[in-house]
C-alpha cells in the first residue's frame, strides 16, 4: 500500500509576487455634474449609515446595493463600466482570434462619508475585478486613496497615492489593497463607491461576432 505522504505548507517560503496593474483616474466634466453629485450626496444621506464602522471603513457608510436602489448610483455604474471596458486586463481572444470584449455589471455599491479623524484600513475586494471610488464631495487636502500593496518589500515598500477632487474616477483591479488615513480636512470628504464583476451572460458573444450576425428573416431593426 502506498504511502500517504503529508505536505506542510510553509506561511515563510510562500512565494511572494508583484504585479503590474493599472489604476485609471479620470475626472467627470460636463454642466450636469453638480446636479448628478448633489443627487449622489443627497441618496447617499437617504440611505443612512448601516454599517456603523463594521467593515474595514471606520466612518458612515450605506447599504451596500446602492445601484438597485437609486438612479444616480445606476448611473453611476454605467458610466464606470463604459471606462473599464476601455481598459482590458488582459488581450482576450475567442476561438478564431479575434479581440473579445468583456463586459461589467456592478455587483455592490455604497456610499462612504468621512468626518475628520476618520479612515479606511488597508482591505481589497478580490474576487470582484474592478474596484472604483467616485468622489462626490472633497479636496487635494483632504486624505487620498492610498494603494499600499508596494513596489518594494515590507515599510519600505512604495505607496501610490491619489488625492481627490470633485467628479473624479478611479478604477483599479479589485485586488490591489488600499485604504485611506485619517481625513485632516474640517469638511467631509464623500465618496460614491463599488465594485464590477464580469457580466458572463453579455459577454458569451464577442463583439466582432455581434457584428456579423444577421438579424433574423423578417426583422428590419
Ligand atoms: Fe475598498
Ligand atoms: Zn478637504
Amino acid at each position: 500500500m502506498e504511502k500517504m505522504i503529508y505536505i506542510k505548507p510553509s506561511q515563510k517560503d510562500w512565494p511572494i509576487f508583484h504585479m503590474k496593474s493599472p489604476v485609471k483616474i479620470k475626472n467627470l466634466r460636463g454642466s450636469n455634474v453638480d446636479a448628478f453629485n448633489q443627487e449622489l450626496e443627497n441618496d447617499i444621506r437617504d440611505s443612512g449609515d448601516r454599517l456603523q464602522g463594521a467593515t474595514a471603513a471606520k466612518c458612515y457608510m450605506t447599504q451596500w446595493d446602492m445601484h438597485q436602489e437609486y438612479d444616480s448610483f445606476k448611473k453611476l455604474g454605467e458610466l464606470v463600466i463604459s471606462l473599464a471596458k476601455t481598459v482590458p486586463l488582459a488581450n482576450a481572444t475567442n476561438q478564431n482570434g479575434d479581440p473579445r470584449q468583456y463586459d461589467y455589471e456592478v455587483a455592490d455599491s455604497w456610499g462612504l462619508i468621512y468626518e475628520k479623524g476618520q479612515f479606511t484600513k488597508s482591505h481589497q475586494h478580490w474576487p470582484h475585478t474592478w474596484s472604483f471610488t467616485y468622489c462626490v464631495k472633497g479636496c487635494d487636502s483632504c486624505a487620498p486613496l492610498v494603494f499600499d500593496d508596494g513596489l518594494g518589500d515590507g515599510d519600505s515598500g512604495q505607496l501610490f497615492l491619489v488625492s481627490p477632487n470633485v467628479g473624479q474616477v478611479i478604477l483599479w483591479p479589485a485586488w490591489l489593497y488600499h485604504s485611506v488615513p485619517e481625513q485632516e480636512c474640517e469638511h467631509e470628504r464623500i465618496m460614491a463607491v463599488g465594485n464590477l464583476t464580469v457580466d458572463w451572460e453579455k459577454s458569451v458573444i464577442p463583439v466582432t461576432e455581434h457584428k456579423l450576425t444577421q438579424p433574423p428573416k423578417g426583422e428590419n431593426n
